[in-house]
């Protein structure tokens, strides 16, 4: 029987009486939101549909949701383990009309599923649906949001993928569903392209590209298949920026690592033992490579491939022992593994009855879903990991392969909590942070870790994301792209082509959110020997000691940017402002950033353009203001593109004129005393204040917002700098010990 084709459309009830100036404008030439498309339906058809049946509902200022059709009752949204963080949602400025018109949203039902369409205004530039590698701007694209972890061309697959964009125009939608949605971006039905082609005629030239044909409005054709209906949600800027901290906040607010988290991390090689562990360990301290977590991999398990979570016998004897040797070096400890559960581990029988019907590498994948498997496998992680001091996981494979051969579940295979395969690779990544993490929280421990994949609302997750990926120019991309869906990436380093690969990759990963060394294939660490197969055969490097030597500069110079990465996290948490952002965030209405997919924001002041291997000097744009060149001290003006030469100990990073940068001096790992010496390096006037956070940076207690806060301010008149703490003092302090003036 064919299934009844409706077609349903918002009320407009809410939007009575909205005018098109009531939305916040942009640069002039830019369109609204549907600017176009409102201006066109609003006098004809609009009126005709004014009675339907459903409107939206405001969940908190500047948060709006709509229902079309009949949604099933899986769904990021509906199944979410994090409220959202709804004190800071209400007390940001929120616009009090929602962006897109409601009358304008329609939905389908078809014989595949549910068709959704979201108007798109002309001139608007789209962003987002997860970690994407292999694009940037979404116009004009097809993006099907589907977990895979090797994405082969530009699809949108990816091992983190979220039904959620935003655009130029101000705004962002979330489409709640755990389906592999299809997006058609600024796609017009034919009917459309008509009726768009004479209002585009209408239409002002685009503002600084006056002279290119301006684009029609149209819409984002949302295809979702196996469901009745969805829900969609809108969050309101008035500018991007402040859509995807919406966003964020909805989703439960940004997280906050602690200090050690933002340090080096040093992933040893696979088969590596408790005594090459330590003896590594002891080596970076005495070769004064700062690192603050070592890594183990696979190896530390008697069976891997899949699962049994016990400490190989012979390899790590007394692995309490261990972890209390490195954390006397102040070194912290982070695990390897997936979810897939071996017979011989003692979690096989417990998790039998909870866990899909489909076997991935002869192991059980535990339904995360359920809350009594999530107990079953915190409660043994917790006494056997947590409990002698493991400090997190790295959370690996909970993405899913078409490529690679084919492991994973099946999207057919049925998981007792209800959902089917499709719908768990949309909700593995985060339900598995989720069981893990849920760990460190009744602990009250702070806790960063790694995740090979997750899904919509994941900001709140002290999880960076990997992957196996290796192109540098990608990797740069995700970082970009990363801020746009609520996520973080680390851009890690493996091994390289020769020593300038090595430096560049490190430097990228300078500025990325976790910054490791992922030798989990090399005997020996990189910097001895590039080379994949000269190092595993013991052929150290003649000259190694020069590479160490420059890679060590490059984690100095992440030791010094810790205390100012911290204050960007401290943003992400309260008020959902991406640590690491695309240019186009901050300024979208300047149509030069709109396809800068090789340059980004870290936190306020930070402006990073990473450089690959090959590159001698490389083209860099900088947006409206005044910058300065971090290693030189060069004032350049913004709005323009400039050419730099790029030594190998240079990975430009511009600084926004009037910044008080904090700079710690570089120790061996986060937690030194020393690290919390400060230069405050004052550029410009020095009129943008400065607020570090000083808190016990163990337990949960400064994500409730325990902590003091040590404001710095610059008096350019006396040349004077001042800091002033707010609360006792009672935790670790910074002290300022210099102030430079640029
Ligand atoms: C991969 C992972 C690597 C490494 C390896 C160990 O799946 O992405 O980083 O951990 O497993 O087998």
């Amino acid at each position: 029987m064919k299934a009844d084709k409706t077609v349903k459309t918002l009320n407009r009830r809410e939007f009575s009486g909205l005018a098109l100036g009531s939305i916040v404008p942009l640069a002039a030439g830019l369109a609204v939101p549907g600017a176009g498309t409102s201006a066109r339906l609003q006098s004809s058809e609009a009126s005709a549909q004014s009675t339907a049946v459903s409107g939206f509902e405001t969940l908190y200022p500047g948060v709006w949701k709509a229902t079309l059709g009949v949604p099933g009752k899986i769904s990021p949204v509906k199944l979410r383990f994090r409220k959202p963080a709804e004190q800071a949602l209400r007390k940001m400025y929120a616009p009090s009309q929602c962006p897109i018109p409601g009358n304008q949203i329609r939905g389908e039902q078809t014989d595949r599923g549910f068709v959704l369409k979201v108007p798109l205004g002309s001139g608007e530039r789209v962003y987002g649906f997860g970690l994407q590698f292999l694009s940037f701007q979404q116009r004009y694209c097809k993006k099907v949001v589907r977990t895979n972890a090797d994405p082969r061309v530009n699809s949108g697959d990816t091992n983190a993928p979220v039904p959620f964009y935003v655009t130029t125009g101000g705004y962002g939608v979330l489409i709640d569903s755990s389906r592999y949605v299809s997006f058609y971006v600024g796609r017009e039905s034919r009917a459309d392209a008509a009726r768009n082609k004479s209002s585009a005629e209408q239409l002002p030239p685009s503002g600084p590209h006056s002279s290119q044909a301006v684009e029609a409005p149209n819409e984002v054709v949302v295809d979702i298949p196996s469901q009745q209906g969805a829900d969609i949600y809108i969050f309101g800027g008035p500018a991007m920026l402040q859509a995807v901290e919406r966003y964020n906040l909805f989703s439960g607010g940004g997280c906050l690592p602690p200090r050690w988290g933002l340090g080096l991390w040093y992933r040893c090689e696979k088969d590596y033992n408790a005594k090459q562990v330590l003896n590594l360990a002891e080596e970076f301290r005495r070769d004064q490579m700062p690192c603050d977590v070592f890594g183990l991999e696979p190896g530390w398990q008697t069976h891997a491939y899949s699962c049994t979570f016990v400490w190989h016998p012979e390899r790590f004897p007394d692995p309490a022992g261990m972890i209390r040797s490195l954390a006397r070096q102040n070194f912290h400890l982070n695990l390897w593994e997936h979810a897939f559960t071996n017979p011989a581990s003692p979690l096989y029988e417990p998790l039998k009855p909870l866990a899909g019907n489909f076997e991935v590498w002869g192991g059980l994948a535990p339904d995360f879903l359920k809350p009594e498997a999530r107990k079953i496998f915190a409660d043994y992680h917790e006494k056997h990991h947590m409990g002698i001091g493991v400090s997190g996981f790295k959370l690996d494979e909970c993405d899913n392969s078409d490529f690679t051969g084919g492991w994973s579940f099946p999207e057919c295979s049925q998981f007792p909590s209800g959902v089917d395969g499709e719908q768990m690779h949309s909700h593995f990544g985060l339900a598995y942070q989720e069981t893990i993490e849920g760990i460190f929280r009744r602990r009250n421990t702070r806790t960063y870790q790694l995740v090979r994949s997750t899904n919509a609302l994941a900001a709140p997750y002290p999880f960076a994301l990997y992957s196996d990926l290796y192109d540098h120019q990608q990797y740069i991309r995700a970082i970009v792209n990363s801020g746009f869906s609520g996520l973080l990436w680390a851009a890690e380093v493996r091994n390289a082509n020769n020593a300038e690969d090595m430096i560049r990759r490190l430097q990228t990963a300078c500025f990325s959110a976790l910054m490791q060394v992922d030798a989990w294939f090399l005997m020996n660490p990189p910097w001895k020997q590039v080379s994949r197969e000269a190092n595993n055969a013991g052929r150290i490097a003649p000259n190694w000691r020069k590479l160490e030597a420059q890679c060590r500069e490059v984690i100095r110079l992440r030791m010094q940017l810790v205390p100012y990465l911290y204050s960007s996290f401290v943003r992400y948490h309260e008020w959902g402002t991406p640590p690491f952002r695309a240019l186009v965030m901050d300024h979208p209405t300047d149509p030069q950033v709109w396809k800068i997919d090789d340059q980004f924001m870290v936190g306020e002041s930070l402006m990073v353009a990473p450089v690959i291997a090959g590159v001698s000097s490389r083209k860099i744009y900088l947006p409206k203001g005044d910058w300065v060149d971090f290693w030189t001290g060069k004032h350049v003006a913004g709005g323009q593109t400039v050419t730099m030469q790029v030594p190998l100990d240079i990975i430009p990073v511009f600084v926004k004129s009037g910044t008080l940068l904090p700079l710690a001096r570089p120790a061996l790992h986060a937690g030194d005393p020393e690290s919390r010496h400060i230069t405050v390096r004052v550029y410009g006037k020095g009129d943008r204040p400065c607020t570090l956070y000083e808190d016990d940076d163990s337990t949960l207690d400064a994500l409730h917002g325990k902590y003091d806060q040590v404001v710095l301010t610059w008096d350019d008149a006396s040349k004077q700098g001042h800091m002033e703490r707010t609360g006792r003092g009672d935790y670790p302090r910074y002290e300022i010990v210099g102030w430079e003036r640029i």
